[in-house]
């Protein structure tokens, strides 16, 4: 990256010292993930926000549901600063919370809302966080969804997970028992969700019809070809891909788990990484001794992701040693409220 931008962020952190605490999500690019103060997955850096009272500013190098959460989950004083306003989250954007809404109205009409524990993944706006906390649900993230479940089920029969259909339904069905068949897709651009009054009235799981455009991409046929390619490869995915790509890869978790795996593996062995690519590069990177390759054979970066790159880090950085506190991240009091008791419910996971 270009040496007048690393001097002027490390010059602009320098001056700004412990009044500002930087937090850098895994897919970011290099030369933003050089100035983070921690690194992690969504779940890391959520406890890491609320657990840094001190830091007058904390400049969230992520997506935007990400920075609402740390807003949610710091004091009052605190500011959160997200350096491009224009990194967002294609997921998190295919649940709004009027659509939520209606869905509930349809579960309430059939009489079955009682029964059903809404379930939201990180990645979702405050909005969709607060009617969860409403409605007695909880937050999960890739690394704690089957806890969230486990805590759902023993509190009501049905689960409504949102957004993401595929960490809903690759965990019901591969980490807690249930079928195929249990799970049904709500489709919030039908009327009914596209479902039947049966098909909701009989379904344990109530996918919300979102995904993630990044993980979306593997698919099977990368998982086939790269077994055949590398024989004795180790095929390792995030739980956002589809359920046959996670059915047919030898190990699924979060961004921790796949940094975790790794590098307790052996060196020689073959590892093909099916998540967003700044972390595949990284990782091939930092082990060497290891081959570990990218399950898919184009680029796949999350282009929101990279929205913050160290022009935009460093603008944000020189704001704040000048006084100006910009792209601060608020949530309206009302909804924060209701947000931070499902986040808070995932908190206290066991
Ligand atoms: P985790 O950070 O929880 O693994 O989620 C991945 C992701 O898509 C973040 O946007
Ligand atoms: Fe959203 Fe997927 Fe990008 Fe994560 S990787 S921020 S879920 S689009």
């Amino acid at each position: 990256s270009d040496p007048g931008l690393v001097e002027r962020a490390a010059a602009a952190k320098a001056a700004l010292g412990d009044r500002v605490f930087v937090l850098g999500h895994h897919y970011q690019r290099d030369e933003v993930i050089q100035f983070a103060d921690v690194t992690g997955d969504s779940f890391k850096l959520a406890r890491e926000a609320a657990a840094r009272p001190d830091a007058e500013f904390i400049v969230f190098c992520g997506v935007h549901f990400m920075a609402e959460s740390a807003d949610i989950l710091t004091t009052e004083a605190q500011r959160v600063v997200l350096p491009d306003l224009a990194a967002g989250c294609s997921m998190a954007d295919m649940a709004v919370l009027e659509q939520v809404e209606q869905c509930w109205d349809v579960l309430s009409d059939l009489g079955i809302a009682d029964d059903v524990v809404p379930v939201t993944y990180m990645n979702s706006s405050a909005d969709i966080k607060g009617f969860v906390g409403r409605n007695g649900g909880v937050v999960c993230t890739s690394s704690n969804a089957k806890r969230a479940l486990d805590w759902a089920y023993a509190k009501g029969e049905k689960v409504l997970f949102l957004p993401d259909q595929h960490l809903g339904r690759n965990t019901a069905v591969l980490e807690m028992g249930y079928s195929l068949d249990d799970c049904v897709l709500y489709d919030p651009h039908k009327p009914n969700g596209g479902l039947t009054d049966q098909q909701l009235r009989d379904a344990k799981m109530i996918l919300w019809r979102g995904h993630c455009s990044v993980h979306g991409r593997f698919t099977l046929e990368n998982v086939l070809a790269m077994r055949e390619q590398v024989p004795g490869v180790n095929i390792l995915v995030h739980p956002e891909c589809r359920h046959e790509v996670v059915t047919a890869a030898d190990y699924v978790g979060s961004t921790e788990y796949i940094i975790k795996k790794l590098e307790a593996a052996e060196p020689g062995s073959a590892w093909a990484v099916g998540t967003e690519l700044n972390l595949v590069r990284r990782l091939a990177a930092a082990h060497p001794d290891k081959q570990v390759m990218f399950l898919e054979k184009t680029v796949c970066y999350c282009s929101t992701m990279n929205r913050i790159d160290l022009p935009h880090l460093v603008w944000a950085l020189e704001e704040l040693v000048a006084g100006r506190v910009p792209n601060q991240i608020t949530v309206d009091p009302d909804t924060a409220h209701h947000a931070r008791v499902a986040l808070d419910q995932m908190l206290a996971l066991p």
